[in-house]
């Protein structure tokens, strides 16, 4: 299981993304967090902004997108230039159709779940999706403390990945950082968001180095 980090640009300088962006070299995916202010309490940015920095960054964009009405905007994403679109479990009319459009359009489609959503339901659409991604707070902000309680819903999200055979991804993100990592790894995760406990330091591409040797040990 290979170990991958995605640095928040939502914990970073926005009036440099560029730049910040190549501050992280050395990360798989640059994590970017697309808020409308109704699905969660916050407004970040949109289309545009993602069409620009996909242009500036080398690293691949996974952008998670907690917005309403998903069906309607996470396709304009991959056309965008993301390599990665993530809609949230709890806003998709039809997660199957769209896990499905997004990839016809050469991204690959993840789910995500809020820490009150439950895995089991979801069984089903597994296969449908390339990644699933387990929230560790409560999706909206960056800085948050890690829900430990969470811990047990990775663990079942990876044992139902390995009892059907399946190759996708499981992400974690919210309070990621140098004291959670290795609770999450051993939990089953393999790609790990992290916005504070990268950003949030002088050298953000050695804190992404210390992240994955910490997830892999
Ligand atoms: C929160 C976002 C996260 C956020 C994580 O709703 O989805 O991606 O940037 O920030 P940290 O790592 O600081 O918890
Ligand atoms: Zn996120």
């Amino acid at each position: 299981m290979a170990v991958q980090i995605n640095p928040s640009i939502l914990s970073a300088d926005f009036s440099r993304l560029a730049e910040e962006a190549k501050a992280v070299e050395g990360a798989d995916w640059l994590h970017v967090d697309v808020m409308d202010n109704h699905f969660v309490p916050n407004l970040t940015l949109g289309v545009p902004v993602v069409e620009s920095l996909a242009k500036a960054s080398e690293t691949p964009l996974d952008c998670h997108l907690m917005i309403e009405e998903p069906d309607r905007w996470a396709p304009a994403y991959v056309e965008a230039g993301a390599g990665s679109v993530t809609f949230h479990a709890e806003a998709a009319a039809a997660p199957v159709r769209l896990a499905r459009e997004i990839r016809a359009k050469g991204g690959r489609a993840s789910m995500a779940l809020k820490p009150a959503t439950p895995i089991e339901p979801y069984e089903d659409l597994l296969p449908e999706l390339d990644m699933l991604l387990v929230m560790t707070v409560e999706p909206g902000f960056g800085g948050q403390a890690f829900l430990d309680i969470m811990l047990p819903k990775i663990r079942r999200t990876r044992e139902l990945i390995s009892k059907h055979g399946l190759e996708l991804w499981l992400q974690v993100d919210g309070g990621v950082s140098a004291s959670t990592i290795e609770r999450c790894a051993e939990a089953g995760a393999d790609v790990f968001v992290a916005g504070s406990a990268v950003y949030g330091t002088d050298d953000p591409a050695a804190a992404v180095r210390s992240l994955r040797n910490q997830a892999t040990e």
